[in-house]
């Protein structure tokens, strides 16, 4: 069956586009500890009830107005599409007719239990991102409990004595199966949206993406990685299946093994470099890094830029020395534990890249690749192999999830030697996250 956009539903979404996002922090992700009760996590839904569809909103109006025909594209009109469809199956999930008692015992506020304040005592502001540099609001503060008006909270704790009725905890389950199916509808947005940037290339005859574009990208795709937080984050405190496995809250980890973690990126990188160029080893890399070194991440987030820039290095590395070569030069990577970051530099003598290529690595779509890898719409499916290289993505959106989370990433190339990239992961964890 397929699904169609009514005009009604296209006022709603035009009316929710005009209320700004509200920005959650890391340390307000993990106010839910462990195991959160059924009243919190319905506060938490109702919150998600309405930001998720105010964020959807905007990529709805933002994709219809993208200029230049842009926004005729198939696929750029597929994905709008998915878009407002999710934005109608969370607007029109029905919610519970609760008793007043019950209303009122939602937004009464539970006694501290020491717990929160712990997590809390280890955060203070990022220095690094600068007041009103985005355009997100901030969630009103985080202190426990409800208060009058206070429903626009994503994180309140419940009193928790006593039972809830039945009805929460449906309601709760229903949201978040509503959540699951949202997730897998947009698994394969950004590859359906660089399809729709590649045909719009082609028919335009462009080479190179405009700034306009380059920055709508950039909006979009951190949008995407915001509400995919939300989402994933919900749908794990709900299951609470994370309650087996210690220090984590949801699919944030409070202590994620920065050692670990590297090792492992570090091994996936080199096997698929491997396999790409028929080696027997891949060129080595040596990790420097304190073997305890831990602090509160999404590791999936983490994984994901080493992976991209050790990909990246190993690959320079092996074809500016040539594949036939027995012996590489070594990629460094070093990872350093300051006050207010973690950075990890990935040092490779892959040759570098010209100064003037420089601000093209951070646009879509550049890659030096000859050919790009087919875009198949099945990119995400868990058989997929991932490529050595050549959608030109790798570092674009690794640099928003390094600020997603108020990090960065930056390199620095020496043209005829070798490229640095550094990556800056805020510990301080308070940020909001950086919508536009
Ligand atoms: N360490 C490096 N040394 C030399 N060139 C690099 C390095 N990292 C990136 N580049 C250059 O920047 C380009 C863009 O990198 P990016 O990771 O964004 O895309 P890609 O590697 O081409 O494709 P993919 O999306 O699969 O990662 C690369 O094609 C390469 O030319
Ligand atoms: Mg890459």
């Amino acid at each position: 069956m397929s699904w169609k956009k009514s005009e009604r539903l296209m006022d709603t979404i035009k009316h929710y586009s005009g209320f700004p996002a509200t920005g959650v922090s890391l340390r307000q992700m993990v106010q839910f500890g462990e195991r959160p009760s059924t009243g919190t996590l319905f506060r938490a839904s109702q919150f998600l009830s309405e930001e998720l569809p105010i964020r959807l909103a905007h990529r709805v109006q933002e994709l219809g107005d993208l200029p230049d025909g842009l926004n005729d594209i198939p696929s750029i009109q597929k994905v709008q599409d998915w878009y407002s469809q999710s934005f109608e199956d969370i607007t029109t999930l029905p919610r519970p007719n609760l008793p007043s008692d019950v209303r009122e015992r939602l937004l009464r506020p539970m006694k501290q239990n020491g717990r929160d304040s712990k997590i809390l005592s280890q955060t203070t502001h990022n220095p690094s991102v600068k007041q009103g540099q985005y355009r997100s609001q901030q969630t009103n503060g985080n202190s426990n409990g409800g208060g009058k008006g206070s429903s626009r909270r994503y994180y309140a704790s419940t009193d928790d004595e006593g039972d809830w009725p039945p009805e929460l905890n449906d309601y709760n389950k229903r949201f978040s199966r509503t959540l699951e199916g949202i997730k897998r509808r947009h698994d394969s947005v950004v590859t359906t949206v660089a399809q729709g940037i590649l045909e719009y290339k082609r028919k335009r005859q462009r080479m190179q993406i405009d700034n306009n574009i380059q920055s709508f990208l950039d909006r979009f795709y951190m949008s995407r990685i915001g509400i995919r937080m939300l989402i994933g984050q919900h749908i794990a405190l709900t299951d609470q299946k994370q309650a087996i496995e210690p220090n984590y809250v949801g699919i944030i980890c409070t202590k994620t093994n920065v050692r670990e973690l590297a090792q492992e990126a570090i091994d996936n990188a080199r096997f698929v470099c491997e396999d790409h160029y028929g080696l027997f080893d891949a060129p080595k890399v040596q990790l420097v890094c304190k073997a305890d070194l831990h602090f509160m991440y999404v590791p999936g987030h983490l994984s994901h830029m080493l992976f991209e820039t050790l990909k990246n290095s190993l690959r320079a590395v092996v074809e500016t020395h040539g594949q036939d070569k027995q012996e590489f030069p070594v990629t460094k990577v070093i990872i350093a534990e300051g006050k207010e970051d973690i950075t990890i530099k990935v040092s490779d003598e892959g040759g570098g890249i010209p100064r003037s290529s420089i601000p093209l690595v951070w646009t879509y779509m550049y890659t030096t690749v000859e050919t790009t890898p087919n875009l198949d719409p099945d990119f995400n499916k868990s058989d997929f192999k991932a490529p050595m290289a050549g959608f030109g993505y790798g570092l674009p959106i690794s640099r928003l999830y390094a600020r997603y989370f108020g990090g960065d990433l930056k390199l620095i190339s020496m043209e005829g030697y070798g490229t640095d990239v550094y990556l800056h992961l805020n510990r301080l964890s308070s940020s909001s996250e950086p919508l536009q």
